[in-house]
């Protein structure tokens, strides 16, 4: 049998996050309100790891970064670069396709205020080393903020310790996977100008050209 990539609908490893599901679910029942799975063919060579899904975003659509605020950054920088090809209208019927690559996020379910807990990312981490082991032409990871460089390096069996993170910093690793750092595209990195547009696309043209 295949092994499973996508966390069950009411997984129960995180009870915390399976806490905020139910109560998502009674106050918007027509919301996605489960663990939001990848985005993209599994003919990926780079694999793009997020943190989680937003609330209003990937956790109401159910396609990451979609409806949330660093999507928008996140997919016009794909459109622009050749990585995604159509539309983006914040919503998962829009049509638009990756080429190349696929989307995944560090945790798959929304977090209470946008932050995971260092056990919950630890938890989701087996669903990481299925998608990376799922996709055998992969050549380098895009890692978006400190919680997917670290969770990605596990799911690699690399220590953290072992990579410190950097924006625009590329780590090779073992296997031969080359793991590339970027402030993560989210609303309060680029309106603190922590991460620009131009800084943004370079990090991802880098880990594309890889
Ligand atoms: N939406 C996602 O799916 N992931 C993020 O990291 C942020 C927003």
């Amino acid at each position: 049998m295949a092994p499973m990539l996508d966390p069950p609908r009411d997984c129960p490893l995180c009870p915390r996050l399976t806490a905020f599901h139910a109560a998502n679910r009674r106050a918007h029942p027509d919301w996605h309100n489960a663990p939001v799975p990848a985005f993209g063919g599994l003919d990926a060579s780079l694999l793009i790891v997020g943190l989680a899904p937003g609330l209003k975003g990937a956790n109401r659509t159910g396609r990451p970064f979609t409806g949330d605020y660093a999507g928008d950054l996140l997919y016009a920088t794909l459109l622009k670069l050749g990585l995604a090809r159509g539309d983006y209208r914040q919503r998962p019927d829009d049509g638009l396709t990756l080429i190349g690559c696929r989307i995944t996020n560090a945790v798959r379910c929304v977090p209470p205020e946008n932050k995971p807990t260092p056990a919950e990312a630890k938890a989701c981490g087996p669903f990481l080393v299925r998608e990376i082991a799922a996709l055998p032409k992969l050549k380098a990871i895009l890692v978006l903020g400190r919680i997917s460089h670290e969770a990605s390096l596990r799911a690699l069996g690399q220590k953290p310790s072992a990579h410190v993170f950097g924006h625009g910093k590329i780590h090779v690793l073992p296997s031969g996977i080359r793991l590339i750092d970027s402030y993560h595209c989210s609303r309060y990195n680029t309106q603190t100008n922590r991460l620009t547009p131009a800084m943004f696309e370079t990090a991802v043209r880098l880990a594309a050209e890889l």
